[in-house]
Formats: structure tokens, sequence, C-alpha cells
């Protein structure tokens, strides 16, 4: 694929109504999932995104028949041919969400082989939690020249203490623990809606899973599973986005397929700032009057169901444009604050704060203070995750001029068709090849 960028030109409050994609972190796990059945399993409301294209070819390398169909937002993934446990190491490196196919292969197969998992730059991200705990389930791990060998003679079950409520580790070892004789439990489970989503997949496929009080997942095995038919959930982190659209521009914003009680306290917050919002029967479905008078709020991200640290960069931009000053501290991820520089050379003013309270460098804070300001300014901009690529589209959607944004990659990566969604809202937003317009221009700088 050719080198892209995003223009965005700032076009006044967004109004209507939009629907959002299924989630991206619940459809790549259903995607691994399916490997713990042997048949064609279909997934339905798939977001298309090229995260789910590289799952797609991740399971192709397996063995596997995978069909993407782009209008109807499905997936079949037909498992009976899946003969290989070695993961490709190329797809291994673009996606941190394959290392999600090692519970299912080795509950499947009783190995699995693969490499360190790439992905976004936020942080260090070790897989130590997934391995320690497959370890306890009987796994034996050895490393020959960066390649991660698991294999095990028999999974065994056991009780599993999560030092941090990792959804990653929580949902790699539900998946191993499907297929495992007896019970296992695991405390101090991740509980996010993603988690939930693939909770609910296994138990369509006759998978024996309960949540009891306080974050303690218990499976008991069973012998076999069956395909999976499954809707993927909607996305809460894109729904959060469209409504920070809203808030950002003055606009009025209807999501309509949002779940609100995915989203508490970051509801909670948008509501803090003074903005209107209005959520529909049991919580589905919901609608941002902004106020054109926001006040900062500060926020601390953390496990579910505290602020979600995806929606950090997002919700960072609406506090560069509110009345006052507020604090962000970011606990989740060490390096979730690339997007800073960025915001920064759009005219934001953020501070970054060591431990100690002192000023430090990005690289090295957890927290930010940001003071509101008038107004941003368009300019050239980089995304480094995800994430950032929402954030810098939303600065861009709410500075004075036009903002180009690079790394259009991490864009594609996580939304399908946002930029579709949001030209629907009324904003001026284009993604264009960088050959295409100026040959001979690689620099951002030269596209203004
Ligand atoms: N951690 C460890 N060791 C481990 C696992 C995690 O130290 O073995 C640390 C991580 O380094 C991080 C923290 O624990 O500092 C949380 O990591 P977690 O395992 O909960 O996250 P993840 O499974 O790697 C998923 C999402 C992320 C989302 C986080 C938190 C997928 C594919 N990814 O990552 O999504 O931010 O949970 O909710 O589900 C994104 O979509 O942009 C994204 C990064």
């Amino acid at each position: 694929m050719s080198e892209e960028y995003i223009k965005v030109i700032s076009s006044g409050p967004l109004h209507g109504e939009v629907s959002v994609a299924g989630a991206k972190n619940a459809v790549l796990v259903s995607m691994a999932a399916t490997l713990l059945a042997d048949g064609e399993s279909i997934l339905t409301n798939v977001p298309i995104s090229s995260d789910v294209r590289y799952m797609a070819i991740l399971l192709q390398c397996l063995g596997a028949e995978v069909a993407l169909d782009e209008e109807r937002k499905l997936v079949t993934v037909d498992t009976r041919s899946v003969c290989c446990f070695t993961v490709n190491p190329d797809v291994m490196k673009k996606m941190r969400a394959s290392v999600l196919v090692m519970g299912p292969l080795l509950a499947r197969f009783s190995q699995a082989k693969l490499v360190f998992p790439g992905g976004c730059s936020i942080g260090a991200r070790p897989i130590n939690y997934h391995l320690k705990n497959f370890k306890k389930m009987g796994v034996e791990i050895h490393y020959v020249d960066e390649v991660l060998h698991a294999k095990t003679k028999k999974l065994q079950s056991c009780r599993i203490a999560l030092e941090y409520p990792s959804v990653g580790a929580t949902e790699n070892i539900l998946m191993a623990a499907v297929l495992t004789e007896g019970t296992t439990t695991i405390v101090n489970a991740a509980l996010e809606p993603e988690v939930l989503d693939l909770i609910e997949a296994l138990q369509c496929m006759g998978a024996r899973i309960v949540i009891c009080p306080a974050a303690i997942i218990q499976i008991t095995g069973v012998t076999s599973l069956k395909p999976m038919n499954h809707s993927v959930i909607p996305d809460r982190l894109e729904a959060g986005s469209l409504l920070l659209a809203g808030a950002v521009t003055g606009g009025d914003v209807f999501v309509t397929n949002a779940r609100a009680y995915d989203m508490d306290i970051f509801l909670m917050k948008l509501q803090e700032m003074g903005h209107k919002i209005e959520v529909g029967l049991n919580g589905n479905g919901v609608r941002i009057k902004a106020t054109q008078l926001p006040e900062a709020v500060s926020f601390k991200t953390g496990p579910y169901p505290g602020f979600p640290t995806d929606l950090q960069s997002p919700m960072m931009v609406a506090q560069c444009l509110a009345t006052g000053t507020c604090e962000i501290h970011e606990t989740v991820f060490e390096n979730r604050f690339l997007h800073v520089r960025e915001l920064q050379k759009m005219g934001a003013q953020i501070k970054c704060i060591s431990g100690s309270g002192l000023a430090c460098s990005v690289g090295d804070c957890d927290k930010v203070q940001v003071t509101g300001v008038e107004a941003l300014y368009g300019t050239n901009v980089i995304a480094t995750d995800i994430r950032a690529s929402c954030a810098l589209v939303l600065a861009g959607m709410a500075a004075k001029g036009k903002t180009v944004m690079t790394g259009v990659d991490h864009w594609r990566r996580g939304y399908d068709q946002l930029d579709k969604k949001l030209i629907q809202l009324g904003l001026r937003i284009s993604i264009q090849p960088v050959d295409y317009l100026i040959p001979s221009a690689r620099n951002a700088e030269h596209f203004i």
C-alpha cells in the first residue's frame, strides 16, 4: 500500500446520526477463538480494518479457510484444515493481538510456536502474565533464536491469580481453559466489555464459564466445542470518539448503537465538562449536545470500569480546548503520551509531569497537565498509534485551518471507515495517497 495522509479542514460543529462498527478488540479475539472448534464459524458485525485482515492472514497461515465479506461485515473461518501451530512471524510482528492464538493452539494442538508480538509503540507490552500462567497450566516454554516454543502433554486446570487484570492474559487463559479438564479459576480477571463478548462467544460454542463477584472467572473444561455464530458488540472506543467529535466542534451527535453502560465513567466525564448526554432505553444509543463553554476535567485511566486508556488521547483533545487546567494520569501503558508533542505543535498547552511532580519529557511521564487554549491551529502531525491517530483527527476538526496527518496505517488498523462517518456528520476529511498528489514529497511539510 502506498503511503497516505489524512487531510482535515475545520468545518464547524458536527451534527447528525451515525452508528459504530463492531469492536476491533472483540472481533480479533473471537477470530482467534474460532481455532477452538473444528468447523465453520461465522462472525457478524465485523469491522473491516487492517488488524482484522492481519488476523485473517494469520489464521490462513495456520491452514484455516477465511473469507471476509466487506459488504455484509461478516467473516467466516473454517478451521477443518488447520494443521499448523506456528504463527507467521511477519503478522505476529505487526499486531499485538496475534498472541491471542496461543491459548487456542495450546488447547487444540498442545503446542504453539510464535515470536514476540509487535503492535503500537505505547509501551514495552511484555507477555509475562500470559507465559507465567500457561506454565502453571503445565506448559513448557523454550526459546530458540527468538522463537518461543510452547508445549504441553496435557493442560491442567488450576487457580490463577493475575497480579494485574490484563485483558490479553485473561483472554488467552480463558481460551486455553475451556478445553482443559477440571475447573480453572482466574482471580483478578479483566472484565472489559470485549472480554465479556469473548465469554459470550465461547458460551455459544458450548464452553462452561461463570463470572463470580470480585472479578473471578471460573471455567469448567469440556471435551469439545462447536463452531461459533456470533455478532460482535459495537465498538465503545469508536462510539466515544464520535461523541468527542461532537464535543470538540460544539455540535450535536447521536451514536445510535453506542452502548452507554460500557462507557459510564467516560460519559460522566463528558457531563462534568458541561456537555449534555442523552442515553436511550436500556443504555442503547447515546447523544451529545455539546456545550459551547466546556470546562476542563481531570481523569485517570484504569482497567474497566475505569476510564479506558484507549480514549485517553481523544479525551485529551477535548481538554486542550476547555476552560481551566486539568491533570490526565495514564496508568495502563507507560508510553502513551506520544500524541502530546503533536498537540503541542498545534498550539496545545500541555506540561508533562514526573512522579515527583516536576516537569519532564513526554517519554518519562505518566501524567500531564493540560491548560485549555482558545484555539488549536492546523499543521502537519504524525500519528504513532491507533488512538493517537483518532486524537489528531479530532484536534484537526477543532483547529483553525488545515491539518495533515501521516501515520494513516494506524488509523486503518483500528477503524472501519470512521472518516466516512465523520463526513456524514459534516467534516471535511479525506485520505489521499502521498504519491498521487506530490510524487517527490515524502515529508509532510510539503503537503500544506
Ligand atoms: N502487561 C504486562 N504483562 C503481560 C500483559 C500485560 O506487563 O503479560 C501490562 C501491559 O504492558 C500494559 C498493561 O499490563 O501496561 C495492560 O495490558 P493488557 O494486557 O490489559 O492489554 P492488552 O491485552 O495488551 C488490550 C487492547 C488494547 C487496550 C488494552 C487495555 C487488544 C488487541 N488490545 O491490550 O487496545 O488498550 O487491552 O484495555 O485487545 C488499542 O485498541 O489501541 C489497544 C492498544
